[in-house]
């Protein structure tokens, strides 16, 4: 009889970001949704979870948006375990719509994409190790959990997600009817690159007016990161501008460091209705020449857009 994924694994034996062999024999099957094996957590990660969760209680109250205090409280995640993804979407769900579906990795651009449509929202299930809290590039669920799904109760901005996955649709429709390969290529790069810049400077980043017109933080990326949180709003160093869509499809990016540049909306009906003109431009070919740059799209991400069931 074959064994199951999870019987060739021992109990904590740790599913600790690069280095959780279930999640490597996952991947080598070409397994992008997978279950969650909760017993292979190690006390290491839930220590790590723990840390995590507790140092950025205050910087949360000081710095996140209302909503996003909201969510995490309708979430009821435990400080001191790593977040079953059963239980958070037994909170979530009724609220939204939205789950949290456990992935091996990263997740081509259209899939991506495609699974915020359908309200499911992609989720990093290995946790950063305890030596490295402050930076990793690569996400893990802190990121995923208690940076993103928070948001993800508000449905305002669970309709933007769902929105975005819309938009993204109509590019793979837009692209597919494109007869010369070399030119759908080259569409597929610019709109994907439009799409992905917006998806950082606004769920990845975004900063909003709050009610008193001090600044709040709703991107995600700051939202799991203790350091960032606090530069974003506090260093004289970031750049903090109304946000423009023109500017932000054009506006290269780089992972690796804190953001230089920060762009502020007025709230999430803004955000939505961004989006919607998003759309708009792609359909009027305002997205067929973005700037070059960061993000570059892989081999992955453009073949997602060309092999996306369209109706
Ligand atoms: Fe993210």
């Amino acid at each position: 009889m074959a064994l199951t994924q999870t019987q060739q694994f021992q109990p904590g034996m740790g599913l600790t970001t690069t280095k959780a062999p279930f999640i490597e024999v996952a991947r080598s099957r070409g397994e992008l949704y997978i279950e969650q094996p909760y017993e292979l957590y190690s006390e290491e990660n839930h220590e790590a979870w723990r840390r995590l969760y507790a140092r950025i209680q205050d910087r949360w109250q000081r710095y996140a948006t209302e909503k996003f205090l909201e969510g995490v409280s309708k979430l009821c995640l435990d400080p001191n375990r790593v977040p079953r993804l059963d239980d958070v979407n037994r909170f979530l769900a009724p609220l939204t719509g939205f789950k949290a579906k456990a992935v091996s990795g990263y997740v081509p651009a259209y899939i991506f994409f495609d699974c915020l449509r359908r309200r499911e929202f992609p989720t990093t299930i290995t946790v950063r190790d305890i030596n490295s809290l402050d930076y990793l590039p690569e996400p893990d669920i802190f990121h995923d959990i208690a940076g993103h799904v928070p948001m993800h109760t508000d449905k305002r901005f669970a309709d933007t997600l769902v929105r975005f996955g819309e938009a993204a649709h109509t590019a793979a429709r837009i692209v597919q009817e494109i007869k010369d390969p070399e030119l759908q290529v080259q569409r597929i790069i610019s709109i994907t690159r439009a799409l992905a810049r917006f998806f950082w400077f606004t769920i990845e980043f975004g900063l909003m007016r709050g009610r008193n017109g001090e600044l709040k933080v709703y991107g995600s990326g700051l939202l799991s990161s203790y350091g960032e949180i606090a530069h974003a709003i506090e260093s004289p160093d970031v750049q903090r501008y109304p946000i423009q869509l023109e500017w932000v499809i054009n506006q290269y990016f780089e992972i690796d460091h804190y953001q230089p540049l920060l762009f502020i909306v007025d709230s999430f009906d803004h955000l939505f209705d961004l989006v919607d003109q998003l759309e708009r431009w792609m359909l009027e070919g305002k997205l067929n020449n973005v700037a070059p740059g960061e993000p570059t799209m892989s081999e992955e991400d453009i073949r997602s857009f060309l092999e996306a069931v369209v109706d």
